[in-house]
This record gives structure tokens, C-alpha cells and sequence, in this order.
């Protein structure tokens, strides 16, 4: 079964023929909402909003534990995340979709790990390479069959939010080697890790970054609620795409 978290602008899957939602409760508490159920073509898909369904959950407070171990304990036996992210390298402006290969961790006081000692032997994961190269590919192969123009390869900066960064912060980043700034990016995917269970990102840009190109002086939301609404059209031909393969 094929796990789908939607971030923003991504609430709900039009294309799931739902056939019922689930209530799941995990030793970390309750996920994010009800997981959805259902099939998109033969596939078939649970589906969870990663912010809740009225998207009243920040990055920050999301319960990425619950939700990985959900998805986990139901059967999904991989994940793909959609998420918004902002915009730092020069070919990522608003409304491209990339699929990132590495992440930097910039996030603090998050719940990010199933370790929480004392129980059993403590387990170090590798994480050399942060997402599932089998569903990377995926992703980029159903992008070409179904003719979305999807971008390979972006380090995906993680930041703290609820705020968006200030420019210093962005130009810091970059320094870094940071190709996009998102706020959900982990602990997911170390906690997919953990679980063993494959995970890649769909990445949709819905803005430059702080002190970027046309967010120089700051950063226009009503642009960046139209840039999402129409990527996820696309993010939505992908899904379908994937559920044909
Ligand atoms: N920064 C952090 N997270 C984001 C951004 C951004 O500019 N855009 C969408 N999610």
C-alpha cells in the first residue's frame, strides 16, 4: 500500500475513491487526523494530511512520530511526502516540483526519534543518503511518463517555523549548500528511517526565499496560496501517474 502525506495545499486527494477512514492510535499519540483509505486506479493508497484536515496544525507541533508510526503500523509499505518548500537556488523559483536528495536539519525541540531509551539497545540508523533512492526514482520516472517536468536533486534545508526566515538566514543556508527551505522535511523522513520504511519527498516551490529574486523585500502570500493551488494539479497527475506503475 502506497502512503501518500499531504502538506500544504495538499488537504485532501480529489483522485482517492475513498472506502474509509481510520481513526489510528499509536504509543505516540494520535496522528495528525483519521487516515483515509482507499484506491487511485489499482493502487492502493492511505492517505493523511499532515497538518490536519482543516490544516490547523503547525510545523512545529505536527506529531511526526504518530504519523510515521501510523502509516507504518496499517501497512504502508512506502511513503511518498508532498510538501511546500521555499525557493534558495537560482532554478527553483515558484511552482517548480523537485524531488530533493539530502536534507540539512535545522530544527530544534522536535520529537525525532522512536528511541526514547531504556528499552533495548540504542540502534544509530545510517542516513548517508536521507531518502529512499527506489521511490526518488519512482517519482522522476512517473513525472516523464506522464509529462511533468519534475527537477532531480535539491538539498532540503528544515527549519524550525512557524516564521518564515529572515534573508540572513537564507544566505547562511545557502552557504550551507541548502538548494530549498521547508518546516516538515524532519524529523519525517529520519523517523521513516527508523522505521525502515522506504520515503522520498515531491517537493512543490511555492515561493523564493527570504531576501530572494522577487521576495527581496519580503515574501507575497496571496502569490504563493496561487502558485500552490496550481502545482498541486500537477503533484496530482503524479500521484495517479504512480498509481498506474
Ligand atoms: N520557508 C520555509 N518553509 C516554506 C517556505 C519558505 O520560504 N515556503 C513554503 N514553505
Amino acid at each position: 500500500m502506497l502512503g501518500i502525506i499531504g502538506g500544504s495545499g495538499l488537504t485532501q486527494l480529489a483522485n482517492l475513491d475513498v472506502s474509509h477512514r481510520e481513526v489510528v492510535r499509536t504509543p505516540y499519540g494520535e496522528p495528525s487526523g483519521p487516515l483515509t483509505f482507499g484506491r487511485i486506479g489499482c493502487q492502493d493508497v492511505v492517505f493523511l494530511a499532515r497538518h490536519g484536515h482543516g490544516h490547523t496544525i503547525p510545523p512545529h507541533l505536527v506529531n511526526y512520530r504518530a504519523n510515521m508510526h501510523a502509516l507504518d503500523s496499517v501497512g504502508a509499505s512506502r511513503v511518498v511526502s508532498v510538501a511546500s518548500v521555499g525557493g534558495i537556488r537560482g532554478d527553483l523559483g515558484p511552482g517548480v516540483l523537485v524531488v530533493p536528495h539530502q536534507i540539512i536539519d535545522y530544527t530544534w525541540g522536535r520529537e525525532m526519534t522512536f528511541q526514547s531509551g531504556g528499552d533495548g539497545p540504542v540502534v544509530h540508523v545510517d542516513f548517508t543518503e536521507p531518502y529512499d533512492e527506489g521511490v526518488r526514482q519512482v517519482l522522476l520516472d512517473v513525472a516523464r511518463r506522464v509529462a511533468e517536468t519534475v527537477l532531480d536533486g535539491a538539498i532540503y534545508a528544515t527549519t524550525q517555523g512557524p516564521r518564515l526566515e529572515t534573508a540572513a538566514e537564507i544566505d547562511r543556508m545557502h552557504r550551507d549548500g541548502a538548494d530549498i527551505v521547508g518546516m516538515t522535511g524532519m524529523p519525517e523522513a529520519g523517523l521513516a528511517r527508523e522505521l525502515d520504511l522506504p520515503y522520498a519527498a515531491l517537493c512543490v516551490v511555492a515561493n523564493w526565499a527570504a531576501g530572494r529574486a522577487d521576495s527581496a523585500h519580503g515574501i507575497r502570500f496571496d502569490e504563493l496560496e496561487a502558485v500552490l493551488h496550481e502545482a498541486m494539479g500537477r503533484v496530482r497527475r503524479i500521484i495517479e501517474g504512480l498509481c498506474e506503475a
